[in-house]
């Protein structure tokens, strides 16, 4: 059996805290150092080289060095074999719990509760009193509420859409999103108290803001990249069949922007899009397809045709990004977020450079 006191347990996790915090100094590292990640994550589930999901447990080569590693672990799949909950790579998690800039006392609140590792580190540092976390699923929460007891930490911890916050136990001095949002949840900048700091991975990045006063908050992303699972709320599907009956228009934007340079932008300007390509035989990308949760859909064609279809067009944003970002992949720190009673609104370089609105729920 591999407890939380297992000498083996404790030496990995003590070098893979010591791996994380090298070249810089955070309070953080103790909880990485003290928390049981696998006691969060018994089985996670890994690609082969046929994309197919192979779950690894404890006793399989290998699993206590990943679970000790910068290594995301994916712990749920949905019945296409999607990702829908994960434990987070650690430098990541590491990255974004400095961004908070907690103090001892501080209430948090976390959005994504999945594992219970990252609300284990909160509780680690801050305390179970002041610690509460929500997952939309319950059976991960029935989960992670085992786990934590397991590892001694009693955060609160229940079912329901995070976005929602938790009314009784505001206003919260920091507020943390582990699942992907369009928007900062007007109900979560509610919940937050005055001067507190709210860190949340909007598009492909993580914006950090903080509150003012009169539900109003400002800030910028920070440089790490970040793909986490989306926040679930309902979506109609892409309508490729329906492509096929539009006219196709001619762009001089190369297809395989969108699924490189151009992405982070996109998934700012185009909150929660999708995206997939096909590829002839020999790999070579042929075209790229884009939807997003309205159903708006188009796919273009490496040789320049694109079609569209439904309430956004979606390419003539790609257009606009382009022109925009001409070359290159724009750093994600040159972004911010500027949030005002009923608007919220991501901009380039300063809050009055290009900017796109982002949805209010
Ligand atoms: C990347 S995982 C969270 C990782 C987690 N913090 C940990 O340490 O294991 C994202 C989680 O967000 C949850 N989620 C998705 N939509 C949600 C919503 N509307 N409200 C709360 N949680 C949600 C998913 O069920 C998933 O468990």
């Amino acid at each position: 059996m591999i407890g939380p006191n297992n000498s083996a347990t404790a030496e990995l996790r003590a070098k893979f805290a010591a791996a994380l915090g090298e070249g810089h100094q955070s309070e953080w590292l103790a909880a990485f150092a003290t928390v049981p990640r696998h006691l969060f994550t018994p089985t996670f589930y890994r690609q082969d080289d046929q994309g197919r999901w192979q779950g690894v447990s404890e006793g399989d080569t290998g699993y206590l060095e990943t679970v000790y590693s910068d290594t995301a672990l994916t712990t749920q799949l949905d019945e296409r074999g999607i990702p829908t909950s994960s434990s987070s790579e650690p430098q990541l998690m590491l990255t974004m719990l400095n961004a908070l800039d907690t103090e001892v006392g501080h209430t948090v609140y976390e959005l994504g509760t999945g594992t219970g590792y990252n609300a284990a580190l909160l509780a680690s540092r801050l305390g179970s009193d002041n610690v509460v976390s929500v997952d939309v699923d319950p059976d991960l929460v029935h989960l992670a509420r085992e786990r934590l007891a397991k590892s001694q930490y009693r955060p609160l911890v229940f079912a329901g859409d995070g976005a929602e916050g938790y009314p009784a136990r505001a206003p919260y001095d920091r507020i943390i999103a582990t699942a992907g949002l369009r928007c900062i949840p007007p109900a979560l900048l509610e919940q937050a108290r005055e001067g507190s700091v709210i860190v949340a991975p909007i598009g492909f990045g993580v914006a950090r803001v903080t509150v003012s006063n009169n539900g109003e908050a400002t800030g910028r992303f920070i440089s790490t990249p970040a793909h986490f699972v989306p926040r679930r709320t309902p979506s109609k599907a892409p309508d490729f069949a329906g492509l096929e009956s539009q006219p196709a228009e001619e762009t001089t934007v190369p297809a395989k922007d969108v699924l490189n340079r151009l992405k982070f932008p996109m998934s700012l300007a185009l909150p929660g899009y999708n995206s997939c390509s096909w590829r002839d035989d020999d790999g070579n990308l042929t075209s790229v397809g884009l939807w997003t949760e309205d159903g708006s859909t188009a796919s273009a064609h490496v040789e320049g045709k694109v079609r569209q279809i439904g309430p956004q067009r979606l390419w003539d944003t790609v257009e606009e990004l382009a022109l925009i970002f001409p070359a290159g992949a724009p750093a994600r720190e040159d972004f911010g977020l500027t949030i005002t009673p009923g608007s919220q609104r991501v901009w380039y370089h300063e809050p009055n450079g290009p900017s796109w609105p982002l949805p209010t729920e």
